[in-house]
């Protein structure tokens, strides 16, 4: 599936970013990420307009970036101004595109689009990724799939599958009562998914939130926000009680495409209970770890195989009710890329 522009995409964790040069592709686009002597956030095309060396090869000079190869220095804004050439004027041409950028919740997010129309208020909340008085959290961690941006969401929404790729990790074993739901507010999609009166899944059992085979309920939330940011509300119950009862392990997962081919994987887990231990948050992260990595992604990268490039909907597929939530998230995502490429046609004849 092509890639949205006119959105906001996470570039990265705030803690990646230094007052060095940091460099990753999003959207097709390479991005150059650094704090300036203030320690905001500056974000330009990583691409030198000179000999287009990749400026993130150079250095950062007075919260400037100059080029490693011949030395011209571009500012926060893009524009060239030093030239150690000649009698060192600057070139008209010599600009590079600095893109508007947020950090926010940990997060730090770009708009690769019409600057005109990057509304702050539109970046993705998790500002509960600020509670650590709640929570204790893992670390922000970032994983480099091979795997197309849509093929992930597409997983995400689907809780159905944890019964089948994750028994042994995350999920419940195959058979157990189940409901699903879809729900809608506004654009944002909800997939939700219970089990009741079950052995707890592994990770439950191995972070102490639960204990051995005593039965218990289990809730799923997935919440969704264009194009590709979710956030998991997912806990354990004693059966038939309350989930003020239970203990919570919440997930965010934010995929950012990198090509057609390839995303960028944020995640970040983190628990209510066993709190201050951490030998129990390394359990949780391993857990997770190689749920994504060895469970979800070898599935992924199979099926993004077979289907060899073709279009999803070209393929005819058969959909089954599990497949609602992805249905309409994609079917708004088909819709926005329209919007865009109409746009873009648009500015283009003017
Ligand atoms: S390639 Fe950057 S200054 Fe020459
Ligand atoms: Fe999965």
């Amino acid at each position: 599936m092509s890639m949205l522009k006119n959105v906001w995409h996470a570039a990265a964790w705030s803690a990646e970013v230094a007052d060095r040069p940091f460099a990753r592709t999003i959207a097709k686009e390479p991005v150059l990420l650094y704090r300036g002597t203030d320690g905001k956030i500056v974000a330009l095309n990583d691409t030198c307009p000179h000999r287009f060396a990749p400026l993130h090869r150079g250095n950062i000079v007075n919260g400037e970036i100059e080029c490693g190869y011949h030395g011209l220095r571009f500012d926060k804004a893009g524009a060239c101004v030093h030239n150690p050439h000649g009698d060192g004027t600057i070139p008209k041409s010599a600009s590079i595109k600095a893109y508007p950028v947020v950090e926010r919740d940990t997060l730090i997010w770009v708009w690769l689009g019409d600057p005109a129309l990057a509304d702050e208020r539109k970046v993705p909340d998790y500002n509960w990724l600020n509670e650590d008085d709640v929570y204790d959290f893992s670390d922000g961690h970032v994983m480099h799939m091979p795997l197309a941006w849509d093929l992930i969401l597409d997983n995400l929404l689907d809780l159905t599958h944890g019964a089948y790729l994750h028994p042994d990790t995350l999920a419940p074993t195959p058979g157990l009562r189940t409901e699903t739901d879809v729900r809608r507010d506004g654009e944002r999609i909800y997939s939700l998914l219970s089990t009741y009166d079950a052995p707890p899944p592994p990770i439950w059992t191995a972070t102490g939130a639960a204990t051995g085979d005593v039965h218990v309920d289990t809730w799923l939330e997935m919440r969704w926000d264009a194009p590709a940011t979710f956030f998991l509300d997912v806990g354990v119950k004693p059966t038939g009680g309350e989930r003020e009862e239970g203990n919570a392990l919440p997930t965010v997962h934010i995929i950012t495409p990198e090509t057609e081919e390839t995303s960028h994987y944020f995640w970040k887990m983190f628990r209510n209970f066993n709190r201050g231990n951490e030998e129990i948050g390394a359990i949780m992260e391993e857990f997770a770890t190689r749920a994504f990595q060895d469970e979800d992604r070898p599935m992924i990268r199979a099926v993004q195989e077979r289907m060899g490039g073709r279009d999803f909907w070209d393929l005819d597929p058969v959909l089954l009710p599990s497949d609602a939530a992805a249905i309409q998230a994609r079917r708004m995502i088909k819709k926005m890329l329209r919007d865009e490429e109409t746009a873009r046609a648009r500015a283009e004849d003017q």
